[in-house]
């Protein structure tokens, strides 16, 4: 891709609205104003390390005081050195003593709709039992424990008995493919496999057990299976290697102290995609990400002692690591979860869920929230939603109007919506409004958390004015960071640490508007080049959102002798039929919105957008389609391979 040296990239957004929090809201929130919220980040950002240390002595239970906060050797941070503490400690054990003990930490839906609770004291024993049961099969601190489960409790106390006695977890997301799983059982060398016989997903079961059996053929550093019985049908067990998870539990007793762990004991490794080549093992570690974790939880979500917090994310992503167990838990937190799909047995199961168990937070992805606009109105309008508070989304931008849609539809006009910007690397959410004190604007994540120092740079490291695009770096260590990516320091350092030296590289756009708010611009691979102009995906894509009849837009470059690139847009429509007079119609509406620059040279109608397992499209693909190549680079974690063959044969 053609670049101007620079690295500079223009904006064509323009986004005025201001929705400040109800004075209700900011009333009762944690951070109350906008000048509150600054003196807290001037504060942090002074003295990091004696912000975190304020934060990690108060917030985190310690077996052994640490010595240093951060020790920080470029690219390597540890943080709270010489300390000892425990995640699963401090997610159970710490509410043990306090009125939180018998309060509600799961309510569990499963897609057939049979339910489930458990409070503090009975998810700490059935955690500690299964701590003994993985103890009992010769796992102990450093093992890595690879989990391939449905979105169950038991997905949550696999993850918190590993914690338990300092082995690593390794969880894969139920949708990957055998090959997927026996790649990362290799790359991080697991020892012991958990799955279930199955799982229920848009009222079938995925076979799960069926597929682990292919994975474990290829993963001989896997000795060991347990096997959760959740859907009840036939599968294979194979003697001296399979147990089932029940007749284990049975057994053990519920007596398990939780294991003192350095603060840099790794506590988990997660897999996220590269845009080519092998997935990435993202290194967590301790104590830094468990504080992070938690603080972020509660400064975002505002969160009451009374409120039902819905985290839509699958534990397969980091989303659910940090904001289904880790930070809800550890902040003692009621936490809704959700084991299948959201239009089953019909489109309106989220909101029948939010009724029903009265939630009060609501956090999910764009990608559903698109999903919901083109499902229509009435499925949400039948139920009552009142107990909503507060939004969340996270895991792409979030086009304006979709903002709008969800702010009116969802939350009545009512709710703030923190649109929370982070990354698998990050551990925790780094740019966020905070709900009662910083006023939103649709479609930017808006301010650094306190402790968080960002800036945008461009292709030389000199920050950049006000509403130009560039770079998005962090400039100083934060307790969540990686702390690497698993047996690959080079690629570690050359992927984050190198560009720009001296400063953390999120690989993403953004620019930093006149109030000092930060609008995500794409992915850095994803710019476009148009006539010398450097254009960012989301601003053309959210101009074609706007547009009534559409639903979802992804816009990348395909080459072209006279502009550099062109601009190739694919469209999915909100049931209406795609015309010429249609097609014309959004590249008017484009030319209007933002400019005549930025008009689609090629408008594709399809029916759905490619996407990773985790709802986001992958441009990249696109990008191939568009020029008419043939796909190259990792297509593993495409979620529906169809999507793909489709736009292809219409070539
Ligand atoms: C994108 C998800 C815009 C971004 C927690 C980032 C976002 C990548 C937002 C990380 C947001 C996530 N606005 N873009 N609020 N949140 N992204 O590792 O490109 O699955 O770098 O972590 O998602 O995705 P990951």
């Amino acid at each position: 891709m053609a670049e101007s040296s620079s690295g500079r990239i223009d904006t064509v957004m323009h986004e005025a609205r201001l929705f400040p929090p109800t004075a209700e809201f900011a009333s009762k929130a944690r951070i109350k104003s906008l000048e509150e919220y600054q003196q807290i980040w001037d504060r942090a950002a002074q003295d990091p390390e004696a912000f975190w240390d304020e934060a990690a002595r108060s917030e985190l239970h310690w077996f052994e005081p640490y010595t240093e906060v951060l020790r920080w050797q470029e690219p390597f941070a540890e943080w709270f050195v010489g300390g000892k503490t425990n995640a699963s400690y401090n997610c159970l054990d710490a509410h043990l003593t306090t009125e939180r003990a018998d309060k509600i930490a799961l309510i569990f839906e499963g897609e057939p709709g049979d339910q489930r609770t458990y409070t503090y004291r009975q998810l700490h024993a059935e955690v500690c039992k299964f701590a003994n049961v993985l103890t009992a099969q010769g796992i102990t601190t450093g093992d890595v424990v690879s989990i391939y489960m449905p979105m169950v409790p038991e997905l949550v106390i696999a993850m918190l008995a590993c914690a338990r006695i300092g082995a690593v977890h390794s969880v894969i997301f139920g949708g990957f493919s055998a090959e997927a799983i026996a790649d990362r059982n290799h790359d991080a060398s697991a020892k012991l496999q958990i799955t279930a016989d199955g799982g229920w997903r848009r009222g079938k079961q995925l076979a799960l057990k069926q597929t682990v059996d292919q994975a474990l053929e290829k993963s001989p550093t896997v000795t060991k299976c347990i096997v959760l019985k959740r859907v009840g049908n036939e599968v294979s067990m194979q003697a001296g290697r399979d147990f089932w998870w029940h007749e284990l539990m049975e057994a053990a007793s519920a007596d398990c102290p939780a294991t003192p762990l350095d603060s840099e004991n790794s506590l988990f490794i997660l897999y996220t995609s590269g845009s080519t080549g092998k997935p990435k093992g993202i290194r967590h570690t301790t104590a830094g990400y468990n504080l992070y974790a938690k603080k972020t939880f509660e400064w975002v979500f505002d969160h009451r002692d009374d409120d039902i917090y819905w985290c839509t994310a699958d534990c397969g992503w980091i989303t659910g690591h940090s904001y289904v167990v880790y930070g809800p838990l550890s902040a003692g937190a009621t936490v809704l979860i959700y084991e299948g799909a959201p239009n089953h047995p019909a489109e309106d199961r989220f909101w029948d869920l939010i009724e029903r168990h009265k939630v009060t937070i609501l956090y999910t992805a764009p990608t559903a929230i698109r999903a919901f606009i083109k499902w229509g109105d009435d499925h949400v309008k039948k139920h009552d939603l009142s107990t909503l508070r507060l939004l969340g989304t996270v895991g792409e931008g979030i086009n304006p109007e979709a903002w709008m849609w969800y702010h009116r539809m969802i939350g009545a006009e009512r709710c703030p919506i923190v649109d929370t910007w982070w990354q698998t690397e990050t551990g925790g959410i780094m740019m966020s409004p905070l709900p009662g004190a910083i006023p939103t604007k649709p479609g930017s994540c808006t301010k650094p958390l306190p402790g968080i120092i960002p800036d945008i740079v461009d292709h030389s490291g000199n920050s950049v004015d006000a509403n130009q695009g560039g770079w998005l770096v962090i400039t100083h260590p934060w307790p969540g960071m990686l702390r690497g990516i698993w047996g690959d320091d080079k690629r570690y350092q050359e992927q984050y640490w190198s560009k720009v030296p001296g400063k953390y590289l999120a690989g993403d756009n953004a620019r930093r508007d006149d109030d000092g708010y930060y609008w995500i611009m794409g992915r850095i691979d994803d710019v476009l080049n148009v006539s010398g102009h450097r254009l960012s995906t989301i601003e053309i894509e959210s101009a074609l959102v706007s547009h009534p009849a559409v639903a979802e837009a992804a816009a990348v470059g395909r080459p072209d002798d006279l502009k550099g690139e062109a601009i190739a847009v694919f469209v999915t429509l909100k049931g209406v039929e795609p015309t010429d007079a249609l097609r014309n119609d959004l590249k008017q509406h484009v030319r209007k919105e933002i400019g005549a620059l930025a008009q689609p040279d090629d408008i594709r109608f399809t029916n759905a957008l490619p996407k990773t397992r985790s709802g986001k499209i992958m441009r990249r693909l696109l990008r191939d389609i568009a020029a008419g190549r043939q796909t190259v680079g990792d297509t593993t974690t495409l979620e529906d391979y169809s999507v793909l063959a489709s736009l292809q044969h219409e070539e």
